[in-house]
């Protein structure tokens, strides 16, 4: 075989043809090597947002991924289930599903990662609480793991390093938006991360990557497909991003919805994603044969508080501030609450997840840039959702924020997400649909 070079793999897929494992492979170790440079790593990424790339390749660029740095061997637990969410604007789901299944006897070690653009993040989230350590080392994790079954923490700089390296690439090469990039970066943290199955939260709609359903289906497809040839088992469920999750956006918000939720309080689409996601986990995790059976379990888990018990033991574990799970007046709070009113009566016809995101982001909530610092005390509390029916004057959503110059902006932006008509509308539906 003759030698490979760089510049003829991106000539190649520039072309539109595809590549061989090999030549995946050199690539990738070739990045991870710091032997090819980060413009032709560009250059190749770019070619791949135009030019796409099958399943089979996907696989070869998720497991090259996967290869540039340790594999956790997570089989002392058993069979080890992950969740991922593609993100979105308000999905606090993991505060709230990892502590459930945990309670149920499956074991969690979940890595998460941080918020960028108006997507929210698991790590900033939990940050919100005082103490909070989302920095463990790969010892730490398993022992918290082995001692009281959840882990939530930051992915370890050793896991999937060649992921980290591109995301920060295409995060200013625009090349974020191709389905099999987002595809082989998710399933390589998850293969990495020692997951014998994930339960994927495949987003849909104007708050997410994935903005229709078609495109949102075709990622869920090639995630599966991905997981098969890994041995790895992926459940994908389409979900709804047009409107924000729940009502809470902004971190200490999320994370006191989260505990609402866990005390059996949590808004009723929250409530059916932890539910659907919760069962998902538990049956790939084969703690449950049944899809009823394994609801039941979530659900008692709810009622029980024996959910809300494992937040709160995780919070200690981690160095958080356990007080603030019964006492959420303890996470930091903003200066300032204002509310958006309804102009007329009417019922909510849209609420754009997009504009509430970018204005939970002008309120310092979330990042612009990676390493941007973060409020956490900011966001916005949405009173009323599509569907709900309005009267002059009600409140549609607070505003909570801390002095800082983007607040009208902010204000205005978040009081634009909010559409009303005159007629009936129904409220949107949750759950799309499922890839298994
Ligand atoms: N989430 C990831 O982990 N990677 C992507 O590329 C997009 C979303």
């Amino acid at each position: 075989m003759s030698a490979l070079r760089a510049v003829e793999i991106i000539e190649k897929k520039r072309d539109g043809k595809r590549l061989s494992a090999e030549e995946i492979a050199f690539f990738v170790d070739g990045f991870t090597r710091g032997e090819i440079p980060d413009y032709q790593m560009s250059a190749f990424l770019m070619a791949v947002l135009l030019r796409g790339m099958d399943p089979r390749e996907t696989t070869e660029l998720t497991m090259a991924m996967v290869r540039s740095g340790e594999r956790l061997d997570l089989s002392e637990f058993g069979r080890v289930v992950d969740k991922h969410s593609t993100g979105g604007v308000g999905d606090k789901t993991t505060l709230i599903v990892a502590p459930l299944v945990a309670a149920c006897g499956l074991p969690v070690g979940k890595m998460s990662g941080r918020g960028l653009g108006f997507s929210g993040g698991t790590l900033d989230k939990l940050e919100s609480i005082p103490g909070y350590r989302v920095q463990l080392t790969t010892a730490e994790f398993l022992s918290q793991l082995r001692q009281i079954g959840i882990v939530v923490a930051g992915q370890t700089k050793d896991l999937a390093p060649a992921d980290g390296a591109m995301y920060a690439l295409r995060d200013v090469t625009g090349t974020v938006p191709s389905i099999p990039l987002i595809a082989s970066s998710v399933m390589s943290k998850k293969i990495a991360g020692g997951a014998h199955a994930v339960v994927l939260d495949v987003k849909v709609g104007r708050g997410a990557f994935m903005k229709d359903l078609p495109s949102a289906r075709r990622l869920a497809r090639l995630m599966v497909q991905i997981g098969k040839l890994a041995s790895v088992e992926v459940v994908a469920e389409l979900t709804d991003m047009d409107q924000p999750l729940g009502r809470a956006v902004g971190n200490a918000l999320e994370v006191a919805e989260a505990i609402a939720t866990l005390r059996g309080e949590g808004p009723a689409d929250l409530v059916a994603l932890t539910i659907a996601a919760g069962s998902e986990m538990l049956l790939v995790g084969e703690r449950a044969r049944a899809a009823r059976q394994a609801r039941g379990m979530i659900e008692r888990a709810i009622a029980d508080r024996t959910g809300l018990a494992k937040f709160r033991e995780l919070v200690a574990a981690q160095g958080g501030d356990a007080r603030c799970v019964d006492d959420t007046q303890r996470f930091p709070r903003a200066k300032r609450i204002r509310e958006i009113r309804a102009p007329r009566a009417g019922y909510v016809a849209d609420l754009a997840a997009d504009e509430i995101g970018r204005a939970s982001v002008r309120l310092g909530a979330g990042r612009e840039k990676k390493g941007d610092p973060i409020d956490h005390a900011t966001g916005i509390v949405l009173h009323a959702k599509v569907g709900a029916r309005v009267a002059k004057g009600d409140v549609l959503a607070e505003v909570h924020s801390d002095d800082r110059p983007d607040d009208d902006e902010a204000f205005a932006l978040a009081a634009k997400a909010f559409r009303l008509s005159p007629r009936r509308v129904r409220p949107r539906r949750l759950m799309l649909g499922r890839v298994a």
